[in-house]
Order: structure tokens, then C-alpha cells, then sequence
């Protein structure tokens, strides 16, 4: 019989980052797969980035020399929300790599509103928090009481009143990870979740399904970058294989095999051709 150690430790293995992101770009990285506390510390030693589940990552061609940490399995369970909707309980601990649209659903079948705005999100809980996700119909923070986050060697929590929470943005400090998140949702009925959910849905029928890392830029104030892309004439503007969506000019595409080169310059004949200056939602990794 093996003898399995009490702590086997981070899983670190080489990957190709393109493999786990949306856009399906990017060079190698150390991965290091942390399941606790102890595998976070290890891992967090030395320099590195965390991804959640690639969603909005535009990563360099070179790939990254820190390390990859990302949240296994032991951070992805979904919450009894059945359970705590029975016990009159609205607030429930979410680890940070459980998926968001299964944790959408798994409400809405609980009658708990609060997600809905969140719906067709692609993301894990500790990326919608970092990036505090959304859409004009909710976003992450109006759900979030608290999060616990891995810091300087420890977990802390910490309450939502102290993130900083604005339009797809999050203080998290410096070199933090979110562990979980403290959700507070409002008891309602399936049916009428599902009525919302279906109006976002809906408000999202016209965005590409094919490979991207959602939305590029952030809207300006009053402003619709898709709409000011379109306007500029851009839709199907192509470096290589990336090109500005036919669909919603605010997603840029990767119709075959793009390079972050080829996305690069593309966002920056982009901007060039739009008269109001556009700031890039997306993350940048190795650049
Ligand atoms: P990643 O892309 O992996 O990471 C994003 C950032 O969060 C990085 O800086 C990363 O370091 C940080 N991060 C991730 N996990 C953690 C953690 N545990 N602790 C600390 N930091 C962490 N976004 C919207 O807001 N609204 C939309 O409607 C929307 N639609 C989209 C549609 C499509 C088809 C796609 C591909 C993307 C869309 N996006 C949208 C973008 C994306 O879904 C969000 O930005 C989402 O929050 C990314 O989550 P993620 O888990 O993939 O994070
Ligand atoms: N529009 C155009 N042409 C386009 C795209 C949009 O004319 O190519 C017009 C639409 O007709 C509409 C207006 O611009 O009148 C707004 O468009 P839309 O409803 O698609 O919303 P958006 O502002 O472009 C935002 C978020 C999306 C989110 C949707 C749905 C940002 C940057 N984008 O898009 O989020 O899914 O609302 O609510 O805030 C993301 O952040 O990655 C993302 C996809």
C-alpha cells in the first residue's frame, strides 16, 4: 500500500497559459495548485500571480516568470444553499474557486436573489471578486459582506466596506489572495430569480461565443465603448488572428490562432481610432 503523505504540497507542473484562458493566448508559466493554507504559504514565497479561471487575462507571448497560483479543488465546493435558504439563513461562505454561473444557478433553484445580474459571467468567486464582475443589472459587491483573504502569510477577513469596490475594480492589498467570500442573498422565490436572470440573459444574446476575454475596455463614464468602437467603423479590424468582433465591437476575438502581439497591437490601433481614451479592463500578464 503507498504510504500518501499528510501534506503532498502544491501541485506545480509547466503549462502553456493559452490552455487556461478564455482568449486562448499566451506562453508558459509555473503553475502551482494549492488545495490549503499551508500549500498557499509554500507557494506565495516566491513572486507570484493568481488566476482565477482566465476570464479576463490577455497574457504575454513569453508566458510569465512568477508563479501561477491557482485555487484547487478544496476552495470550489458550492454552498447548501437549500439548507441555509430552510434555515432562514441568507448569508453563506463561498470558497473562491467555485465556478460563478453553477453558484448563479444553484440560487436561482433556491429562490435566493442577489446573483442574477451576475448571470453568463464566466469566472471563478475569488476573479468575480477581484474584479468586482458584473453587469448594469448587479455586480459582485452587492452580494459581498466579507472575504476571507490569504495575506502576508495568514488569513484574514476582511469586511467589503474596507475593498474599495467600484465599476470592475477591487483594492484588494498588494500580494492578497481571496480564499472565500461572505455572500449575503435575499430570500425570493425560483420563479422570480429566474424571471431576472432571463433579463440579463437576454441584455447578453448579442455578445460573441466565440474565443474572448469578454469586454476589453471598461465603458467610459456615460459612455459605451462597444458603441464608440462600432461607431469608429471598426468591427472586423484584424492583426493576425485577432479581430474586433462583427457582433459587439467591444470584444475583440481570437478567430483562430491570435498571439498577444497580434491582440497588442490590435488594442492599440483600437484606441488610436477612437476619439474618447479607452482604459483596458482586461488584465495584462508578462508584459
Ligand atoms: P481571471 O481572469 O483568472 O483573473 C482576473 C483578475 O482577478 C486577475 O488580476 C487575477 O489575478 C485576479 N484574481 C483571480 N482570482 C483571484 C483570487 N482568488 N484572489 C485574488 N485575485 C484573484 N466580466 C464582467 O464583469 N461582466 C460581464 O458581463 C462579462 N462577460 C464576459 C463574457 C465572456 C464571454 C468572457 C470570456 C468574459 C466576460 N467577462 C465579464 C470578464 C470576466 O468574466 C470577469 O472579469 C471575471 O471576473 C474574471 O474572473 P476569473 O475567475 O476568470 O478571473
Ligand atoms: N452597442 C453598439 N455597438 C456595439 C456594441 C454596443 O451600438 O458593437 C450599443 C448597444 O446597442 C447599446 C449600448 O451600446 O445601446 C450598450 O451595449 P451593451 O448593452 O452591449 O452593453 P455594454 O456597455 O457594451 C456592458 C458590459 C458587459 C456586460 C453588458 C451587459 C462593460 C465594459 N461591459 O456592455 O460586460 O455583459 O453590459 O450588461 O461594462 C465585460 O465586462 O467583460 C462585459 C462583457
Amino acid at each position: 500500500m503507498a504510504l500518501t503523505p499528510a501534506t503532498a504540497g502544491p501541485r506545480v507542473r509547466r503549462v502553456r497559459l493559452r490552455d487556461y484562458t478564455t482568449l486562448r493566448v499566451g506562453g508558459e508559466a509555473e503553475l502551482w495548485e494549492v488545495e490549503n493554507e499551508e500549500d498557499l504559504r509554500e507557494a506565495t514565497r516566491g513572486p507570484f500571480l493568481v488566476l482565477g479561471s482566465g476570464a479576463n487575462l490577455l497574457v504575454a507571448d513569453a508566458g510569465v516568470a512568477e508563479r501561477v497560483v491557482r485555487l484547487g479543488r478544496a476552495y470550489g465546493g458550492m454552498p447548501d444553499f437549500a439548507a441555509s435558504s430552510l434555515a432562514g439563513r441568507s448569508e453563506v461562505w463561498v470558497g473562491a474557486a467555485t465556478p460563478l454561473p453553477g453558484l448563479v444557478r444553484r440560487a436561482q433553484r433556491a429562490g435566493l436573489s442577489g446573483l442574477e445580474g451576475l448571470a453568463g459571467v464566466p469566472a471563478v468567486v475569488g476573479g468575480a471578486v477581484a474584479m468586482n464582475a458584473g453587469t448594469r443589472f448587479g455586480e459582485m459587491s452587492d452580494s459581498v459582506v466579507a472575504v476571507e483573504l490569504f495575506v502576508n502569510g495568514a488569513l484574514e477577513i476582511v469586511p467589503a466596506s474596507e475593498l474599495g469596490f467600484t465599476y470592475r475594480h477591487t483594492d484588494l492589498p498588494a500580494g492578497a489572495v481571496v480564499t472565500r467570500a461572505l455572500l449575503r442573498l435575499t430570500p425570493s422565490t425560483p420563479e422570480a430569480v429566474a424571471e431576472a436572470t432571463a433579463v440579463v440573459d437576454a441584455a447578453r444574446a448579442g455578445q460573441p461565443k466565440v474565443k474572448s476575454a469578454g469586454c476589453a475596455f471598461k465603458n467610459p463614464p456615460g459612455e459605451s465603448a462597444g458603441r464608440l468602437i462600432d461607431e469608429a467603423g471598426l468591427k472586423g479590424l484584424r492583426v493576425g488572428d485577432a479581430m474586433v468582433s462583427f457582433e459587439h465591437g467591444n470584444f475583440i476575438v481570437n478567430v483562430g490562432t491570435a498571439t498577444a502581439e497580434d491582440v497588442t497591437a490590435l488594442l492599440a490601433e483600437v484606441r488610436s481610432r477612437v476619439p474618447v481614451p479607452l482604459e483596458l479592463e482586461w488584465r495584462r500578464w508578462g508584459f
